[in-house]
């Protein structure tokens, strides 16, 4: 999302915190709750009616995708985010369905109490390809490269460079029109988290800061191109295309990951 260079940096208080640590949760357990369900035969529409109902049934939360609508964009029309392959991101669920083989990331952003928490994994339907497999295990060890830059007096683009650095000598790209971003109040807020970058650059980070980090890895080259339905994005190559997501908290020595349950998958080993 494009946010105005105006906006400053929110910093969140303890309660505040606080309700960020449920809406975290709640949204990794929608992940943990659907994995089962990912299978070869069900739709995505499928997999939206399902964690819609969860979050609006059972969680007694919103899902904030719905309706959702920056600027320059039609509103979305869905709950969740479903993109399968060569999808970047922002995969409109359809009456498609997912066959052995595909990768599908799952993207939900749940509202509770007023507070976000957006995370996203990917999802392998029956047996991906090796090629696959190892592009969502590098993309999952990139956000963790991420993450671990994390702490007070870092900066932002020492969170990019750990990506970046990463993942081009494996001959992967960096998507570059997309970034992870502040979050609280607002589904997208200050800053911008660029997934790409140098070193001792950009907003140093501060106590109290919730922002995602959500790199988005294509096995082929960087370019990526929109989809006539206003919301698909897709490799321009169509190479494959990965990408995980959590939401983080700035403590004082480090970071807390928000986006946790007990399925969520355990970080990699450094
Ligand atoms: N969840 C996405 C993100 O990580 C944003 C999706 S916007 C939507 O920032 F409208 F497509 F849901
Ligand atoms: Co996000
Ligand atoms: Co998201």
């Amino acid at each position: 999302m494009q946010l105005s260079a105006h906006m400053s940096v929110t910093i969140k208080t303890p309660q505040e915190i606080e309700k960020m640590r449920i809406a975290g949760r709640l949204t990794s357990e929608v992940l943990d709750y659907i994995d089962p369900f990912v299978i070869a035969g069900v739709s995505t529409n499928e997999l939206d009616r399902l964690c819609h109902d969860l979050i609006v049934n059972v969680q007694k939360g919103i899902p904030a995708p719905l309706n959702y609508a920056p600027q320059g964009h039609t509103p979305y029309p869905k709950s969740i985010c479903t993109s399968i392959n060569h999808q970047v991101c922002h995969g409109v669920p359809s009456e498609k369905l997912l066959k052995n083989g595909d990768i599908v990331n799952l993207d939900i952003t749940v509202i509770m109490d007023g507070y976000h928490g957006d995370s996203s994994r990917m999802f392998y339907v029956g047996e991906p390809s090796i090629q696959a497999r190892r592009l969502c295990e590098i993309t999952w060890q990139s956000l963790w490269r991420g993450i671990r830059v994390v702490k007070p007096g870092a900066y932002l683009g020492d969170i990019g460079h750990a990506i970046q650095s990463f993942v081009e000598p494996l001959g992967y790209s960096v998507v570059r029109e997309f970034c992870g971003h502040g979050i609280g109040t607002k589904f997208h807020e200050a800053p911008q988290v660029l997934h790409y970058g140098r070193p001792k650059t950009g907003l140093r980070l501060e106590a109290g800061m919730t922002f995602t980090i959500e790199p988005m890895i294509n096995a082929g080259k960087a370019a990526i191109k929109n989809l006539g339905d206003g919301w698909t994005v897709v490799t321009k190559d169509h190479s494959l295309s990965a990408q995980y997501e959590h939401t983080l908290l700035v403590t004082q020595t480090g970071f807390e990951v928000l986006t946790v349950s007990e399925g969520c998958p355990p970080p990699p080993k450094p």
